[in-house]
């Protein structure tokens, strides 16, 4: 079910991948920079919490990242992006890959009851991530090169009552990285979709069943690998492709009763 796009690989050899990182402390994007790290990437990191953001810069230095520089922002605040983008960019001196890791979960039940907290979700999982989108795609448009690789979700490929709410904020972002896709790979531009099953992070450890979930240096190593494959989908753990693929052919008179 994983895909590869054919466009080769994702830069020249010899210097060191720069590497823009938005929501640079999750859990999943802080193992992926480990890798990236320990193979002399350049990196620029984005969060809006200053202290774990410090942190996880100063991990990456020692693990082998060749330049790290980091700016504090909430993301959901579209309007500060282009310049926050133009910022990130001078400093990496170009940029290879864009990783938009940041997300929330948000509470369903809340969000059924109440639309800002649905609101909410959407803004952060696919608004905010859309406009952050608009203006790195013209960016890679402009140069003919560049991965925009994207942390979108399983639950974005069937709506079920325990999430809807985030399901459709993914949903919508699996939407839009298909049809940006179809516009810039002629450009030479890739758009990574990674779709994880449930991983063991910050986001899911008060879940049922947690400890069963996957880990995140094993998802980490498979998104690294995907984007210098220059895949345009990736399924993690890749047992989520054949899963998702039965999931969302079981007939809609079946499904609505089911407790998903
Ligand atoms: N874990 C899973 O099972 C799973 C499965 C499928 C997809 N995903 C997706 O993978 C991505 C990373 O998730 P994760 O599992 O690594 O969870 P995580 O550790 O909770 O990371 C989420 C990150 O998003 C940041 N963030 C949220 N809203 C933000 C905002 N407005 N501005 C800036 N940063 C913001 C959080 O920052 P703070 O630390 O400041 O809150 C946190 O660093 C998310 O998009 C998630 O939806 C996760």
């Amino acid at each position: 079910m994983n895909s590869n796009n054919g466009n080769g690989a994702a830069r020249s050899q010899g210097e060191p991948m720069k590497i823009l990182v938005l929501g640079a402390t999750s859990g999943i994007a802080e193992a992926t920079c480990r890798l990236w790290a320990a193979r002399g990437a350049s990196l620029f990191l984005v969060a809006r919490n200053s202290e774990k953001l410090a942190a996880v810069a100063a991990d990456l230095k020692v693990r082998g990242a060749s330049y790290v520089d980091t700016a504090v922002a909430d993301l959901d605040d579209t309007s500060s992006h282009p310049t926050l983008l133009t910022h990130a960019i001078n400093s990496l001196t170009g940029m290879d890959v864009a990783y938009l890791a940041h997300g929330i979960l948000g509470d369903q039940p809340r969000a059924e009851q109440d639309f800002v907290v649905a609101e909410q979700i959407l803004h952060t999982n696919f608004v905010s991530v859309v406009s952050m989108l608009t203006w790195l795609a013209n960016y890679c448009v402009q140069r003919h090169s560049g991965v925009l690789a994207v942390l979108s979700s399983v639950a974005g490929d069937r709506g079920r009552k325990s999430n809807y709410l985030y399901g459709a904020s993914k949903a919508g972002l699996s939407a839009f990285l298909g049809g940006l896709r179809n516009r810039v790979d002629r450009e030479g531009v890739t758009i990574l979709n990674i779709k994880p099953g449930p991983v063991k992070t910050g986001m899911t450890s008060h879940m049922k069943g947690s400890e069963k979930f996957a880990d995140v240096n094993v998802v980490a190593k498979a998104i690294v690998k995907a984007v210098d494959k220059r895949y345009d989908v990736l399924y993690v753990p890749f047992q989520w492709g054949p899963i998702m693929f039965v999931i969302q052919h079981i007939p809609e008179r079946i499904f609505k009763k089911l407790n998903l």
